[in-house]
């Protein structure tokens, strides 16, 4: 592996390192997989990054000591981010420490799978109470700071920038994760109406939708051989994604690059979202 590539062969040296200079990024469950790496690409952007975590104190310590290696500030946060008073001390901690909050990555989720009959309420309201209230918490914490402080025009065209992690499943039902499937169709609509509801303010709501990438929490769909298998027959791109995949796109969103870019959903796939199957058929 080249120093210029992520752990996955994902080129890292094509993140501009201006790019988010002086802007502080707020990223939820950020210790591990999509999160990690997102908080990774944001600092070497050049974003000051706190690095939101529940548990996994040692990973969260670990992203930040990799982030501060870019010559930015990062701080590790504990903070369930369904926990309403946690969400408000963590972004008053932010805004104390950091000075302000300019990028919100909402990102931590989680899943709780099992067939319909078998799935318990406290299965389906735990998935909602992370994945949609979650985001919503921390969103409308954010939102408070960046009409607070405005538009400052030398570090972003925008007051903020808020960055929803939906998923594929916002659109493709999903037989056996009902819950997860609904909490991000949940996560669309909540992020186009408050696009729709903030962008007068110049702030930009946006989601980012990612396919199957690589991590602890679909494990089971690439970690053998007959699973990666049945899993690239759903990728006309042919490769399962990376992590950094999804850290690129969202450097890439918060920017001023995409500064007309508002209640936008990136799918970031490798074309699931396609119809695969009608590729032969049909
Ligand atoms: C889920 C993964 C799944 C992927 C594609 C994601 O949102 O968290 O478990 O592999 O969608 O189905």
């Amino acid at each position: 592996m080249s120093s210029t590539e992520g752990t996955s062969g994902t080129p890292q040296s094509v993140i501009p390192a201006h790019l988010l200079r002086g802007q502080k990024a707020l990223v939820t469950g950020a210790n591990s997989g999509i999160g990690r790496a997102t908080a990774v690409a944001l600092g070497r952007a050049g974003a000051d990054v706190v690095v939101n975590y529940v548990a996994g104190k040692d990973e969260a310590e670990k992203v930040v000591e990799e982030i501060t290696g870019f010559g930015v500030r990062a701080a590790a946060y504990e903070a369930d981010v369904s926990d309403e008073q946690q969400v408000v001390a963590m972004t008053d901690r932010m805004v104390r420490e950091f000075g302000t909050i300019d990028i919100l990555v909402a990102n931590a989720g989680l899943q709780r799978d099992a067939p319909f009959t078998e799935m318990t309420l406290a299965q389906w309201q735990k998935v909602l109470d992370v994945n949609l209230t979650g985001q919503f918490l921390c969103a409308r914490e954010a939102t408070k700071e960046f009409l607070r402080r405005g538009v400052v025009p030398e570090v972003s065209r925008a007051a903020g920038k808020i960055i929803c992690m939906s998923s594929v499943h916002q659109i493709i039902p999903w037989a056996g994760h009902v819950n997860y499937a609904s909490s991000k169709g949940g996560v669309q609509m909540m992020m186009e109406t408050l696009a729709q509801e903030l962008a007068p303010k110049k702030i930009r709501v946006n989601a980012i939708a990612p396919g199957a990438i690589k991590t602890p929490i679909n494990r089971s769909a690439w970690e053998t051989p007959q699973a990666r298998e049945d899993l690239l027959r759903l990728i006309p791109y042919d490769r399962i994604g990376d992590p950094e995949d999804i850290g690129h796109a969202a450097v890439g969103l918060a920017s001023d690059l995409m500064d007309y870019v508002v209640g936008t959903t990136l799918y970031v796939d490798g074309g699931m979202t396609l119809f695969p199957g009608f590729a032969t058929g049909g």
